[in-house]
């Protein structure tokens, strides 16, 4: 399964990748994890973007390809993934293609929510100091860490310390869509001819865009809605098992 989710900042690309990375036993790879990993640990990768990314901007699209190139040539990747946030340009797109193209159809999914709701969603946004996780938008019980959190030594101990992640300030968010309309809308046209493309209503609940995102990528495969999940029963009996209670790799969890 090549699950691609595009969409505009905060409209949940990043908390469903994370629940169908999970569900699917294949790695999430989302690019903004990792460069915010590279920023966290003050790789030259990280100094690099740093700026870029907190002024709401691109990084640029060499880098980001060899990036992609890089984490999706990794064994766990090869039969399977999950991307967020990748392709975001014309040019990133074509490249995944070239990528994959050994592979298999990518299937994409587009999520749609409005501007305003997509800025009141990022300002209201609170991620793990420590980890980078996002507090789940799915129900969690209070003193609960989310199911996307790496739970890190200082998690286990003292629980998150949320807070605003640093690109979310309005105006920021503000350029982030005024981007994702002029460089990244045009490129999911790159995609919407193909008969892998859905585009699906990311304003409902979490656990509605969850339904609506699993009957998509089945649809997509031709497959009833409900027979996603027998696969994925099947998938996780056979040998793509996971021990029990073991996550998939995600990236840019912090140590
Ligand atoms: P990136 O991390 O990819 O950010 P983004 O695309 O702007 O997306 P977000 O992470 O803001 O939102 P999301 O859609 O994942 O929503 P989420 O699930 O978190 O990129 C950051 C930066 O890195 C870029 O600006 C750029 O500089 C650089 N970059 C990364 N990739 C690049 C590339 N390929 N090329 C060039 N530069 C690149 O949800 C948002 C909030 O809403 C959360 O609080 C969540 O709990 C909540 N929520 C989720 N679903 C729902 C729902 N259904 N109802 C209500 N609330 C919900």
């Amino acid at each position: 399964m090549r699950l691609v989710l595009v969409g505009p900042p905060g409209a949940g690309k990043g908390t469903q990748a994370e629940r169908f990375a999970r569900e699917h036993g294949i790695p999430k790879v989302s690019t903004g994890d990792i460069l915010r990993e590279a920023v966290h640990s003050d790789s030259e990768l990280g100094r690099q973007v740093k700026a870029v990314m907190e002024r709401g901007e691109l990084v640029g699209d060499d880098l980001m390809i060899d990036i992609a190139r890089e984490r999706l040539s990794r064994p766990d990747a090869v039969g399977g993934f999950v991307l967020d946030g990748f392709p975001r340009t014309a040019k990133q797109a074509d490249a995944l293609d070239e990528i994959t193209a050994a592979r298999g159809p990518v299937i994409c999914v587009e999520m749609q929510v409005p501007d305003e709701e997509l800025v009141r969603r990022v300002r209201g946004r609170r991620v793990c100091d420590d980890c980078g996780a996002n507090a789940d938008a799915f129900e969690q019980k209070p003193g609960e860490l989310p199911d996307s959190c790496q739970h890190t030594e200082r998690c286990r101990e003292v629980g998150p310390k949320w807070v605003a992640r640093s690109d979310d300030s309005e105006h920021v968010v503000r350029e982030r869509l005024k981007i994702y309309w002029r460089d990244t809308r045009p490129m999911i046209d790159f995609y919407s001819s193909r008969q892998t493309f859905r585009a699906i209503d990311g304003m409902q609940t979490p656990e509605q865009v969850r339904e609506a995102l699993d009957s998509a990528v089945a649809s997509a495969l031709g497959l009833p809605a409900g027979q996603l999940k027998t696969l994925v029963a099947q998938k996780l009996g056979g040998e793509a098992a996971a021990p029990s209670g073991a996550r998939p790799a995600t990236e840019g969890r912090r140590p």
